[in-house]
């Protein structure tokens, strides 16, 4: 079998958690290389880029909100960092977050969110409808109250993708542009990966970072499985044109009838309308219904949406984890490292995860705020159904 040089750490999956953790890899002296047909790609071109550890919270999800803070209060140097690596702007704006309920029952459940993040220690202050409007004249009329969350930030994650391509390319990562079919197993330890054109890729140490796809990779024994499945999310992108700027200052967003629907607006005019939460399996249809409820929603938030050009639909596909929260660190196979499973939170969770697992890949020590983490907290065997 043709073999590529060996590395001492292959990320396999080059979306925004495998870069950066090659890119942090990298630079901790590892020799690092990563294999994806298109690195860049994946759910970051789809996903809003909502930096929302406190407006995001949710009941039980208390363990996850510790790294997520931990992430969000990384962000700032983080994006400075690679800013200065790359030259590249990130769209990193810090413009923060109004979460507004349309109802009574809205209201009601706010009002608990609130209190939650109130208990929790989080900034977050409650406001009258007439207060949410004064922020967002283009508020409906009939809001009822929200949350002021200055603390939940956004980026552009097309760009947080586009700009840690080439601080992985000039810190010297290899990037091998095709698929990984099969994980290469000797004496019951990692030693690499199959290409889909045969070539072996060896590495001291593979860390799969394949998002929704994690769970697909050949060869790899049942008891290290990342149980992670595809969590579809349609996601419309319009355009604000100049005349009418600005035309929202922050974030807005709601739970409508149970689903949650999110205007994210961006410096350059770009304005992301999401997310359907859809259990389909790797089907990433945009569909009229789905296009549909998410104009309907955000229609009933902030009307004058209807007057703008709909630039874009598409579909992404989260990776979801049984408990909603990321598989990060050595998995039950020698030599085998997740990071995977970030469900909802990968923009947010990328700082705090690039730094985790080069910690680990450096000295083969979990750092303490990973350790609830652990891929190994799910036992064994943890393959799920995936559809082919
Ligand atoms: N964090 C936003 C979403 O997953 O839709």
């Amino acid at each position: 079998m043709p073999s590529a040089r060996s590395s001492d750490v292959l990320v396999v999956g080059g979306g925004i958690i495998g870069l950066v953790t090659a890119w942090r890899a990298a630079q901790r002296g590892l020799a690092t290389a990563l294999v994806d047909p298109e690195p860049g790609g994946g759910a970051a071109q789809v996903a809003a880029g909502m930096l929302a550890a406190v407006t995001e919270l949710h009941f039980g999800e208390e363990t996850l909100l510790g790294l997520n803070l931990a992430s969000a209060r990384r962000y700032p140097d983080f994006a400075a960092e690679l800013t200065e690596a790359t030259g590249q702007d990130l769209g990193y704006r810090r413009s923060g977050t109004l979460a507004v309920a349309l109802d009574a029952d809205d209201r009601a459940h706010l009002r608990e969110l609130h209190a939650l993040q109130v208990r929790s220690g989080l900034e977050s202050q409650w406001l009258s409808g007439r207060e949410c409007r004064r922020l967002e004249p283009m508020l409906a009329p009939g809001v009822r109250g929200g949350l002021r969350v200055d603390g939940d930030h956004q980026i552009d994650p097309r760009r947080l993708a586009a700009a840690l391509v080439t601080a992985c390319e000039r810190a010297g990562v290899v990037m091998h542009r095709t698929w990984a079919k099969r994980l290469a197993v000797a004496r019951e330890r990692a030693t690499g990966v199959v290409t889909t054109e045969g070539t072996e890729l060896g590495a001291e140490r593979v860390v799969l970072a394949g998002g929704s796809l994690s769970g697909r990779l050949e060869g790899v024994p049942e008891e290290a499985v990342p149980p992670v499945r595809p969590v579809k999310g349609q996601v419309l992108r319009l355009t604000v044109p100049r005349r009418y700027a600005p035309f929202l200052n922050r974030t807005v967003r709601a739970v409508v009838r149970g689903s949650h629907v999110y205007l994210v607006p961006r410096e350059n005019g770009e304005l992301v309308v999401g997310a359907t939460t859809e259990e389909l399996g790797f089907d990433t249809t945009v569909t009229a219904g789905g296009v549909y409820e998410l104009l309907r929603d955000a229609h009933e938030l902030v009307p004058g949406i209807t007057e703008l050009p709909l630039t874009e639909t598409r579909a992404g596909l989260r990776p979801g984890s049984p408990d909603n929260a990321p598989l990060l660190g050595p998995s039950a196979l020698d030599g085998l490292l997740l990071a995977t499973g970030h469900h909802r939170n990968g923009v947010l969770l990328t700082p705090v995860t690039g730094d985790v697992m080069a910690h680990v890949l450096a000295t083969g020590e979990l750092p303490a705020e990973a350790r609830p983490f652990t891929p190994l907290r799910f036992g064994a065997p943890a393959r799920t159904e995936l559809p082919v």
